[in-house]
């Protein structure tokens, strides 16, 4: 007998994608995040370590595409597959230019006879890769000297939807190595994102080397102590009575980590944190706060008072120096200044902060942080960059042309979208991928831990619920340029858990941010159980408390 599931398997062997829904069987073919159109069809390509790589034009980052490709095709073969240049070739992956293409647009077709990719840039030719990976069967990823591997006959035409689709990584309150770094943006790329937002100065330890203060790194990479994670500073406090640090990147580390980056088509964002979250800075050179006292790294989680003094000169000649090296470190046109949880308690009691606000005609202490931030775009903008601040820079008034990040909820992306400000949607009620994603702790100990501070629950499905133009008209919603998961680290300490927290929710900050009007939940989680084999392979580790919470495992 012919049954209705006969019919829907030949249905899902043979058609498109894109009406899976609440079947929640997973369909032969899945690319994640959901490629804008795709279209399965009858037969296969043998992808064999013979087949060549074709290119018909080559821009100055062509080989890092074609590197990645031997990545995953020298522990399938044992071997690399042949690059070379030249017309296109029957049994070859033929790469061809399309001008009319975006950046990150590509073609990719794959048949009995080939494959075919069509970009305007190296940078399409990437994802064109990165899809094809997840076509490969994931058994065969690490076979070693496989023959020969079956690849789907597929059309995709694909494109993200928005410019910016970040990650951000606090390495302050736990820092993480070179090597984990880098994981970070593997895994980053692998879902087509490609900014890397490092957070890398905050008041519980700065995480960069400046050569022109060495003591930022000799004094400010260490605190004396940690809070437990788990544990609120103000209600149920422990710590861990032992110091931490020092830790700190190089300048060399940090170029290795840019470079590692790029390569993969991510653009790392620094964020330097002025004036506030500067507690660790200050313990390095008191000077830079308002009283002089001996500030000491902080040891506990929180929001500090201690914030650096905008009425001195002498600190915006640290910021403009500092600056001045990270500038030579990362080419991002974007440079994020922090800006956010700056209170006002030092600066209401410090003379020469009251001196500044009289002397520039300000009203208040928030007009004395709008001043710091219009300065120092200026000094950004006089170096060729562009700035990037929390939603408080808002407050006592922003220039034009600053992106601000939104982070409060939306309502500080939407203030700035209507002002005609550009932004970055990170609302800690979708993107703060630090929150707890587990409702039953048994299942997730001790990742799932409520925590007093954040007590927020942040699901996946909330996660892919993001609307980043939520409340926008549609000439509004054009300021709004990227979405970005944010992961916090006062609660984090291990790797694991690090990336427990981020796959798979920041997939789903990748999808919206790639194919944000394709958006199907049920196709997402469908589809993702493959993708956990694929996580497999590589020794990701992630959360399924999804799939085992709504019986779906
Ligand atoms: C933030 O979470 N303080 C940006
Ligand atoms: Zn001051």
């Amino acid at each position: 007998m012919i049954t209705k599931r006969f019919f829907s398997l030949l249905f899902t062997a043979l058609i498109a994608t894109a009406a899976h829904g609440a079947t929640n069987e997973e369909p032969a073919v899945t690319v994640i995040p959901q490629p804008v159109k795709m279209t399965v069809e009858k037969g296969h390509f043998d992808l064999k370590p013979s087949t060549a790589v074709i290119l018909g034009f080559e821009d100055e980052k062509m080989e890092c595409a074609t590197d990645f490709l031997n990545e995953v095709a020298e522990p399938i073969f044992g071997t690399k597959l042949k690059v070379a240049t030249g017309k296109t070739k029957k049994g070859a992956i033929n790469i061809t230019r399309d001008e009319s293409l975006g950046e990150e647009a590509y073609r990719l077709e794959v048949g009995n006879k080939g494959i075919n990719i069509e970009a305007s840039t190296s940078h399409g030719v990437f994802y064109a890769f990165q899809t094809l990976r997840q076509l490969i069967p994931v058994e065969m990823l690490k076979s070693g000297n496989a023959k020969s591997v079956e690849i789907p006959a597929v059309a995709i035409e694909d494109k993200p939807h928005f410019w910016h689709r970040g990650v951000m990584f606090d390495i302050c309150r736990h820092f993480f190595t070179v090597d984990q770094v880098k994981e970070v943006i593997d895994m980053a790329a692998m879902h087509k994102m490609n900014r890397l937002h490092w957070h890398l100065t905050d008041d519980q330890g700065w995480r960069i080397e400046i050569k022109k203060y060495p003591k930022l790194t000799e004094i400010g990479s260490v605190r004396e102590d940690s809070q437990v994670p788990g544990t609120h500073h103000q209600v149920n406090c422990k710590m861990e009575g032992k110091p931490y640090g020092p830790y700190f990147y190089t300048q060399d580390q940090i170029r290795e980590v840019v470079k590692y980056a790029a390569d993969r088509f991510i653009t790392v964002v620094p964020e330097i944190e002025i004036p506030g979250h500067s507690v660790a800075a200050l313990a390095a050179y008191p000077e830079l706060g308002c009283t002089g006292e001996q500030y000491k790294v902080r040891t506990i989680w929180g929001i500090s008072e201690e914030v650096a003094c905008p009425g001195k000169e002498s600190t915006f000649k640290f910021w403009e120096d500092v600056l001045s090296e990270v500038l030579d470190l990362f080419p991002s046109e974007y440079i994020h200044i922090g800006g956010d949880e700056c209170p006002r308690v030092a600066w209401e009691k410090c003379p020469a902060c009251q001196a500044r606000i009289k002397a520039e005609g300000l009203q208040n202490e928030d007009e004395l942080q709008t001043y710091v931030n219009h300065r120092i775009e200026k000094f950004l903008n006089d170096h060729g960059r562009k700035m990037i601040g929390w939603d408080e820079i808002l407050k006592g008034g922003v220039s034009p042309t600053t992106t601000v990040m939104s982070w409060r909820g939306s309502k500080g992306g939407i203030a700035a979208a209507k002002a005609g400000n550009t932004v970055i949607m990170t609302p800690n009620t979708h993107c703060y991928l630090d929150y707890p994603q587990g409702k039953d702790k048994t299942i997730e100990p001790p990742f799932g831990e409520r925590r007093p501070d954040r007590p927020h629950y942040l699901p996946l499905e909330k996660v892919y619920a993001l609307d980043p133009y939520d409340q926008l008209t549609e000439d509004e919603q054009k300021y709004v340029i990227g979405v970005q998961g944010n992961l916090w680290t006062e609660h984090i300490a291990t790797f694991d858990h690090v990336q427990y927290m981020l796959l798979p929710r920041m997939v789903a900050i990748a999808e919206v941010g790639w194919n944000y009007e394709g958006k199907d939940f049920d196709r997402f989680t469908t589809n993702m159980k493959r993708m956990l084999k694929l996580y497999d392979a590589y020794g990701y580790k992630y959360a399924v408390s999804y799939w085992r919470e709504n019986g779906k495992l």
